[in-house]
């Protein structure tokens, strides 16, 4: 059995810390499932971790729908959050409507996640009354990057405090089960946390969100490109990938691998007539 956003919502009721992680493929889906961790979000972060793309917006429902499948079937307990990409919920309601639900219909997810606060609460309010729960995304949203001017901590001054507190309350109000802030002040993310019932999500947030996000590449040191300040690495996973790269590719050269163990035999009187008749004997 999946968590279920009630089970989530229940966590900051009790004080209990809620975790969430990406992840985009199934084997790695697979071994998180076992971790414990309550949510796994199918994050368009996609498109840098795993397509190397520059940022979130080049990736399509395409995309996110290959990679939500693979992670559903990785996964038996981890409640699988799908993240619309940029500019599927913007255009209509319909259209936000019909992507919501590919999510769930086709790709297998328990709910999806958008970026924005008032300015998407119509939409929210749309998609949790057909039944598809949404989390909610604010603070730094990599989909605004151009509009925000890059990646930056949000929230700082009292009006863009203001902000993202009407924002919060507006998804709360709108029937989202939770909300992500990103790159937001610590003291900020503590209020929210307090004025909002739904759980807080953080990363780069501070300790007093409900609970906390990560980047799986960020995590567990694959992603070489650059570390975010708000990531620690448990693991230098892509330090590993590339000794043992280097050694298969020494072994090789060197004839030490495959050996005799890591081949397949066949019946010697087969071979012996392959033999003959190619005149290959010896
Ligand atoms: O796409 C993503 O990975 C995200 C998280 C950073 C919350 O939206």
């Amino acid at each position: 059995m999946r968590f279920t956003i009630a089970q989530i919502r229940e966590m900051k009721e009790r004080g209990e810390k809620i975790t969430m992680l990406t992840a985009y493929d199934y084997s790695t889906a697979k071994v998180l499932d076992d971790t414990g961790v309550q949510m796994l979000l199918v994050g368009d972060s996609l498109g840098m971790v795993m397509l190397g793309y520059e940022s979130t917006i080049p990736v399509t429902m395409d995309d996110m729908l290959h990679h939500t499948k693979a992670v559903v079937r990785g996964t038996k307990k981890a409640h699988v959050v799908g993240d619309m990409p940029f500019m599927t919920y913007h255009t209509s309601v319909a259209d936000a409507l019909r992507n919501a639900a590919r999510f769930i219909q086709e790709g297998g997810a328990q709910s999806v996640k958008l970026e924005g606060g008032e300015n998407v609460a119509e939409v929210v309010a749309r998609i949790v009354s057909c039944g598809i729960p949404v989390m909610g995304h604010i603070g730094l949203t990599p989909q605004s990057m151009n509009q925000l001017s890059g990646f930056k901590v949000q929230g700082k001054s009292l009006e863009a405090a203001e902000r993202l507190m009407k924002d919060a309350i507006a998804l709360e109000q709108a029937g989202a089960f939770s909300i992500v802030l990103e790159a937001v002040p610590a003291p900020l993310a503590t209020l929210i946390t307090k004025k909002v019932k739904v759980p807080t999500i953080g990363i780069g947030a501070g300790a007093a969100c409900d609970g906390q996000v990560q980047v799986i590449g960020d995590l567990i040191g694959v992603f070489p490109d650059f570390v975010p300040k708000h990531a620690k690495q448990y693991a230098r996973v892509g330090d590993l990938i590339k000794a043992a790269g280097a050694s298969y590719v020494a072994e090789v050269q060197a004839g030490i691998f495959p050996t005799k163990k890591e081949s397949y035999t066949m019946d010697e009187s087969v071979l012996a007539e392959l033999k003959q008749a190619h005149g290959l004997e010896g």
